[in-house]
């Protein structure tokens, strides 16, 4: 392949989206579009990529993955317009330019391949990537006289002749850029929508003596552009189907790939099992022989080998070998757990570390925690670690055994070994190997019942 850049249109509102976001940040499970666009340039080799921004574009520019170069488009006066503005971006560059679209977050780095090898085989200035839509309303045709392309005439100013063409631009294309950049000085906007139009350079290189050709796409569906909400819910249908069967293929079994909901950074171990209704967000990845039961939800999280996971949200934590989660345990940010651990229902760990073999088996709060070694939290146990303004820090060591109800108020450590007594309040420091009882006694008052009796009558 010859050295190559891509530029990536995204300077347009989307109106027909309804919305203040700009289109290209739309997410499609979880990732905004142009994303998928600038992964799929990267996928096949190209690192140099620029995005044409426009509508809201301090948003777009502030979105864009490091390394990506924005480039600002003012006004939107066509597609040929943009690509002019860009001309900084491509300057003296000898190679190709690919030009895609932000919002069609399909396209796969195997048909940018595709096209980019039939470019370089064909000698063309300029190759189109294509499809047949059985309705091509509304999209550019593609002319051709027998295979050879002639111009891309667009829906509006297309005979009806022309209209009857079943073959469409995607609106992706591989240009030889210098002889684009010639090209573009012939652009005029005499058109039926007075724009710049980046599919007349197809005609004007023609003209020029240059050879252009058409990449017909090997996979449909990688095309597709979103305009709307109802073809944003189509399109990350699609891609949910494609990450879902990409993790199948490489060993996790989906129950239901319909109703999983995975984020297209999740990787997915061995055997684990992922139940209807699991979500993932960001950066998750879950190892072996897992049971993500039911309406799970990970965010940007790391789950190890052999753990049981039942209708749960884990944010920003990990989970180690063999644990225990749930039912509806809520580990927020920073949670470090441990091999073996139990973190039963309704349980909720915050900013806290629970070391191999704790259990805190039912309705817990463990905030701003380490928690040692096979320590047992009671039910009930509260780690009380905010005084109304500062949160303090408690340490429970290795061994020790909560019992039920207990509050330990922050900043108490409880130290190796020890018992602290059901329904404890313990504010102070507990020694090792010990017994804290922190409680009123119970007092019995033998006959009260029999004089309360008296008194009724
Ligand atoms: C364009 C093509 C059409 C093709 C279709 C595929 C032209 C003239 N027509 O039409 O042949 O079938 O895409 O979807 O190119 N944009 C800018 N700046 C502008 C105008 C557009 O950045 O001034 C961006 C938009 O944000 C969008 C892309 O270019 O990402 C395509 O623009 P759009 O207006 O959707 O093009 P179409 O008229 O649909
Ligand atoms: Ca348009």
């Amino acid at each position: 392949m010859k050295a190559t850049k891509t530029l990536i249109l995204a300077a347009g509102h989307g109106t027909r989206m309804v919305s203040e976001k700009p289109k290209v940040l739309h997410e499609v499970c979880g990732k905004a579009m142009v994303d998928y666009v600038i992964d799929a340039s990267r996928g096949a080799g190209i690192d140099d990529v620029g995005v044409i921004v426009g509508y809201k574009a301090d948003v777009v520019r502030a979105a864009l993955p490091e390394g990506v170069v924005a480039v600002e488009q003012t006004e939107q006066l066509g597609t040929g317009h943009a690509v002019i503005q860009a001309l900084p971006f491509f300057e003296n560059f000898e190679g190709n330019l690919l030009v895609l679209v932000g919002d069609a977050p399909l396209v796969r780095k195997e048909t940018l391949e595709g096209m980019i090898a039939v470019h370089e085989a064909g000698g063309f200035a300029a190759t189109v990537l294509t499809a047949v839509f059985e309705d091509p309303t509304g999209y550019g045709r593609i002319v051709k006289e027998g295979d050879a392309l002639i111009k891309i005439v667009e829906h509006k100013d297309a005979t009806e002749e022309e209209r009857a063409i079943k073959e469409i631009n995607s609106g992706m294309y591989c240009f030889d850029a210098a002889a684009l950049r010639e090209a573009l000085k012939s652009l005029r906007a005499d058109n039926a929508q007075k724009e710049y139009y980046l599919t007349d350079t197809i005609e004007i290189l023609r003209a020029a003596g240059k050879k252009v050709g058409s990449y017909p796409t090997p996979e449909i569906t990688d095309i597709a552009a979103v305009n709307s909400k109802v073809q944003l819910a189509e399109i990350e249908k699609i891609m949910r189907k494609r990450i879902n069967t990409a993790l199948m293929e490489k060993g996790a079994i989906i129950i239901d790939p319909d109703s999983t909901y995975l984020s297209p950074d999740t990787v997915v171990g061995r055997d684990t099992v992922l139940y209807p209704g699991v979500i993932t967000q960001g950066k998750v990845t879950i190892g072996d022989n897992c049971i993500v039961g039911h309406n799970t939800r990970i965010v940007d999280s790391a789950i190890g080998d052999g753990v049981d996971i039942q209708s749960s949200t884990i944010l920003e934590s990990t989970v180690d070998d063999g644990t225990h989660v749930g039912p509806y345990a809520y580990l927020r940010p920073n949670s470090k757990i441990g091999k073996n651990v139990k973190v039963g229902d309704f349980v909720e760990v915050k900013n806290a570390t629970m070391k191999d073999g704790a259990k805190a088996s039912h309705l817990t709060y463990i905030g701003d925690a380490e928690v040692g070694r096979n320590v047992n939290l009671g039910c009930g146990t509260v780690f009380v670690n905010y005084d109304g303004v500062h949160k303090f820090k408690t340490v429970v060591e290795d061994n020790c055994f909560i019992g039920c109800n207990s509050n330990l108020v922050s900043p108490v450590t409880v130290k190796e070994g020890s018992y602290v007594a059901a329904g404890s309040t313990i504010t102070q420091d507990v020694p090792e190997d010990s017994l804290a009882i922190a409680r009123a006694r119970q007092v019995n008052k033998e006959g009260y019942a029999l004089t309360m009796d008296q008194l009724k009558k």
